[in-house]
């Protein structure tokens, strides 16, 4: 029988999709799947997922999305994964030399990567407040950490993502005072071959381009093992913390 709720957010993304049909098998599970295109989930048994179409990921959306949760019947949200995100588009890529910095693209990528899952997490979090525990996963990356950028360049995924970080890091301060129920993780998935990293996999390492189905399998693993300590905990696939 149904008895808890995990929301996937960015529910196309490639990951999300493999992490949506490894908790399918949760029967006691419904899945909310926000997403901007609800076409790619026809098929998805809809007693157990639901989808709830989103314009963009402006403050708006977000809003009239959170309403229609609210306006379901109550069941407790015990996971929530943040996996939209963007680092390429066809009018953006990634900054090998400072020259190529691209104040558009900049703001694009903070828009997507940084500023969407904070407003994701203002206005859940009254729903998340409750005795049940909470795990919310936003998808981070290992280049937003500072003390491992030896390599350079991708200047705003790199922001977009220490950013994301810091505000994750302050989310869980408040969260530890006022709603002790709540865990946040900041995830690295690895390089996984979905759209995002496709322009890039030819210099990954043999054995390094991990499929979707992997990372979800992981990424599941790790989410029931990480206690809820009030901390943000920065993990990466192999549930390995990584340094700021
Ligand atoms: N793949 C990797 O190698 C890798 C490595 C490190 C970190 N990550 C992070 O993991 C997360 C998932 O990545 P993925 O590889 O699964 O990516 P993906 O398959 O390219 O999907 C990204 C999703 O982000 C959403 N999105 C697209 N444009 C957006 C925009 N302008 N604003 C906000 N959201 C937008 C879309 O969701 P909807 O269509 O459902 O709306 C899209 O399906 C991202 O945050 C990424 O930065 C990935």
């Amino acid at each position: 029988m149904i008895n808890q709720r995990t929301l996937i957010i960015g529910a196309n993304s490639g990951i999300a999709t493999a992490l949506t049909l490894a908790l399918l098998k949760d029967t006691d599970r419904q899945l909310i799947l926000i997403t901007r295109n609800i076409e790619h989930l026809q098929g998805i048994d809809s007693n157990q997922a639901i989808p709830i179409h989103v314009n963009n990921y402006d403050e708006q959306s977000i809003k009239r999305a959170v309403s229609k949760l609210q306006a379901m019947k109550a069941l407790p949200i015990t996971q929530v994964f943040i996996c939209s995100g963007i680092l390429h588009s066809r009018n953006i890529k990634p900054e090998k030399r400072l020259e190529d910095f691209d104040a558009n693209a900049f703001s694009q990528i903070i828009n997507a990567n940084t500023l969407s899952p904070i407003l994701w997490l203002k206005h859940l979090t009254t729903l998340l407040t409750s005795e049940h525990t909470c795990k919310v996963t936003v998808f981070s990356a290992r280049v937003g950490s500072t003390s491992d950028n030896k390599l350079g360049g991708w200047y705003s995924y790199r922001c977009s993502k220490a950013a994301l970080n810091m505000l994750l890091k302050t989310v869980a301060i408040e969260f530890a005072r006022r709603a002790k129920n709540i865990k946040v993780i900041a995830f690295h998935p690895g390089t996984t071959d979905t759209p995002l990293s496709k322009p890039f996999q030819k210099n990954v390492p043999v054995g390094k381009l991990f499929t979707r189905e992997f990372v979800a399998k992981q990424l599941l693993d790790i989410v029931e093992k990480t206690p809820v300590d009030g901390e943000l905990s920065y993990l990466d696939w192999q549930g390995k913390h990584i340094n700021f």
